[in-house]
């Protein structure tokens, strides 16, 4: 049963039950008619009292039904509000834990509300790219005025109850049992004569609403820059002050049903999903039993080692620090103070907190220290044989059941477990630069890796707060070896005629936060290079541009040099574009055209962003059908996450879902046989989507 009805002594209580958050599905919302119907119809009953079971009142739309029949079928929230506001007997919401998007809603329809103190209460829609769509535009400001319900629409924020104190969204908070609170309350209006209050009722009294919903607009507009939603959001709260309640209320369902459909809301959609889609590993049933992480050790206090541990103790586990020499240690120790440093400049931790996040951190020069860790993330050199001497210590040290984790980025995680009798204990954790920042955590997933150890570490990620994507072994897992064939392409680029700022500014302007040569000299272009180096060795037939190499050769790495693809000046890290980096690229142009028989051409931006983009897609493509990435969202989470790609696209494989896949095999073709062909090998699983007419994406 969705809902629950009973009555007691006088009063019908409706209660919400379909958990976990009471999510507004068709059996819920069929069950809210039924059972106001039912008090309608009891002679005994003078009053109602409508709450949510367990661990809130109401979190909103059930998630389970969205993009389903179910989720537009009658009764619809609009349809249920409509029964509770028209009860002639009173409706009082009792609110508790969380009342959000349709849950809010729902109560704001009934005749009064009381809220347990420290409910969450916020309209969240806008950062689905949506609107609240059942009346949340139209009785909020009625409710609490047209700033306040505003300023939460837009931004989606969550308010605790008692904050609304005296703002006439509640009639009572109360500190005590809400339940009884609520009864007494009910009785006490069931005794007064109707008919009730309505909230659609109510005006909304503003001194110069114009004036204000300009300012909000003005507010907005950076934010809105590539999301329709919040401008959304004012016009309809607009539209109600100017032309009443139900000339809003039609206004907002039009808005709606149009977001509904716009890119940007599928997009941030596509992420909401995807992220608890990624948590998700088809072959590890949700009631795995986790192995207990108490204890945490980190080999290694370098640049990751660092980050990494800084992940752990935030989240309250102390963790042991491993390094080789104690200046390595010190140097490792006084990088993470610096960091806690800044953020207390920011005024976003304290002092005490980062004295007592540093006590955490137990430094040791002994592998005998990590003896009791639970998990131990090994952050050393990458070098295999490095990691081939810190495995096997650790095989001989760690007890039995300890996770053994790799931060490897490039290296063979089969063969990491391979130097250990424990292979099932191994697993990969991939964090990104800045680990103490970076959302995104790619777990390796190796040939024997235990299913308890992958559901272990994917509920440590989100402890740790990191968005975890599954990979499984291949040489850069998900995000490295796709951004490999991009920077490629944008390698070829420069061959064939366009420059890198020409590049950098075409692919920004798409949404990508920095473009691959502005990226790469932030990274270090040596970086590259050696991975160029170990390519050409490893695969001599794959084909690199050397342009990249010419540029290594005169030390510019980038900005850490004072040099790369552009110039830098002392203390700045505004890019600008080199005189000597364009010789050398006209230079090398004149011989790699000759080589390849072509002269330098101009290139547009559209043809800079098809290819730097589907050369992600088709690479994307490739993981999928070998297996390393189960499912499209899992990639787009990872570009999300952690390359910067523009969210409102929604990634990369969510973007050629959109543009359709035979528009995208089809300038695939296009590329692969005007240019460096060798670079456009199709992935199967592309072109047999594409010619089924079929997405990436369900
Ligand atoms: N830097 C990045 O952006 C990045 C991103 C993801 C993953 N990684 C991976 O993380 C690992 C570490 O990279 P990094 O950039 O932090 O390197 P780093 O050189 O900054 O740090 C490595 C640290 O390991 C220490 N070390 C070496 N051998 C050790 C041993 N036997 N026992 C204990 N400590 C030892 C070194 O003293 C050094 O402080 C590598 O596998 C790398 O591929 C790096």
């Amino acid at each position: 049963m969705a809902v629950d009805y009973t009555t007691e002594d006088g009063v019908a209580v409706i209660t919400l039950n379909n958990p976990p958050v009471n999510g507004l599905g068709l059996a819920t919302r069929s069950g809210i008619v039924a059972g106001l119907e039912r008090a309608q119809r009891d002679p005994a009953v003078r009053a109602i009292v409508l709450t949510g079971a367990g661990k809130a009142f109401c979190g909103g739309a059930d998630i389970t039904e969205f993009n389903t029949p179910k989720a537009t079928q009658e009764p619809t929230l609009g349809t249920v509000i409509k029964v509770l506001e028209a009860s002639a007997k009173p409706v009082v919401a009792a609110v508790h834990s969380v009342a959000m998007g349709g849950g809010l809603e729902l109560a704001l329809g009934a005749h009064y509300r009381i809220a347990a103190r420290g409910a969450q209460i916020a309209l969240p829609e806008v950062k689905l790219g949506l609107l609240p769509g059942a009346g949340g535009t139209q009785r909020l400001p009625r409710a609490i005025g047209l700033e306040a319900a505003l300023n939460m629409i837009v931004s989606g924020s969550t308010v605790p109850s008692e904050q609304f104190a005296g703002a006439g969204l509640f009639d009572e908070i109360v500190e005590a049992d809400l339940m009884p609170a609520a009864l007494a309350f009910a009785r006490r209006v069931a005794a007064q004569p109707g008919p009730h209050p309505k909230v659609r009722e109510r005006g909304i009294a503003h001194p110069n609403a114009a004036g204000f919903l300009q300012f909000a607009r003005n507010s907005v507009a950076a934010a809105a820059k590539h999301f329709p939603a919040p401008h959304k959001c004012i016009d309809a709260i607009e539209r109600g002050v100017l032309k009443g309640f139900d000339e809003g209320l039609a206004f907002e369902r039009e808005c709606f049903v149009a977001l509904v459909q716009t890119p940007e809301s599928r997009a941030l959609r596509h992420a909401f999903f995807g992220e608890r889609a990624a948590g998700k590993i088809a072959d590890v049933p949700a009631d795995t039993p986790l192995r207990e992480i108490r204890e945490v050790a980190v080999i290694g206090a370098g640049t990751m080692g660092g980050g990494i541990a800084m992940n752990f103790v935030n989240a309250g586990l102390p963790v042991t620090l491993v390094e080789t020499t104690q200046q390595a240690l010190d140097r490792g120790l006084a990088t993470i103070r610096k960091n806690y440093d800044a953020t207390v400049k920011k005024g976003r931790l304290s002092a005490d907190a980062v004295d007592a996040r540093m006590a955490l951190i137990k430094p040791s020069l002994s592998y005998d220290d990590v003896r009791q860790a639970d998990l131990i993330v090994e952050a050393v050199f990458e070098e295999l044989g490095v990691k081939e001497q810190v495995f096997r210590r650790l095989d001989g040290i760690a007890k039995a059941g300890a996770i053994l984790a790799s931060n490897t980025s490039t290296l063979d995680l089969n063969r990491i477990a391979g130097f250990t009798q424990r292979p099932q204990d191994v697993v990969g954790l991939h964090f990104f630069s800045p680990a103490n920042v970076m959302k995104l955590l790619e777990v390796v997933r190796g040939e024997h890796t235990a299913k308890d150890v992958l559901a272990t570490v994917m509920k440590l990620a989100k402890k740790i707060k990191k968005t975890a994507v599954v990979a499984g072994v291949c040489d850069g897992f998900i995000g490295n070896r796709m951004i490999e064939q991009y920077i490629r392409q944008s390698l070829f680029m420069v061959e064939e005629g366009a420059l890198p700022a020409q590049i950098d500014r075409a692919i920004e302007a798409f949404g990508f936060a920095m473009g691959p040569f502005r990226m790469s000299d932030l990274a270090g272009n040596d970086i590259g290079w050696a991975i160029r180096k170990r390519r050409r060795a490893e695969h001599p037939a794959f084909r690199y541009p050397t342009i990249a190499d010419r540029l290594c050769e005169l030390g510019r790495f980038g900005q850490k040099t004072g040099g790369g693809w552009y110039d830098y000046r002392p203390g700045e890290r505004t890019a600008y574009p080199s005189q000597v980096v364009n010789d050398l690229i006209v230079a090398h142009r004149r011989e790699a055209g000759h080589e390849a028989g072509h002269e330098a051409r101009t290139l547009g931006d559209a043809e800079i962003v098809e290819r730097l983009v589907y050369a992600l897609v088709n690479e994307g493509a490739k993981l999928l059908d070998e297996g390393i990435a189960a499912k499209a969202s899992d990639i787009d989470m990872v570009y999300l996450t952690g390359y910067g790609f523009p969210v409102w696209r929604g990634g990369p494989m969510l973007y050629a879902d959109t543009v359709g896949l035979f528009n995208v095999e089809r300038a695939i073709r296009g590329y692969a046989q005007a240019h460096n062909g060798d670079a456009w090998e199709l992935a199967p699983g592309l072109a047999e989507r594409a010619a089924q007419g079929q997405r990436f994406n369900p």
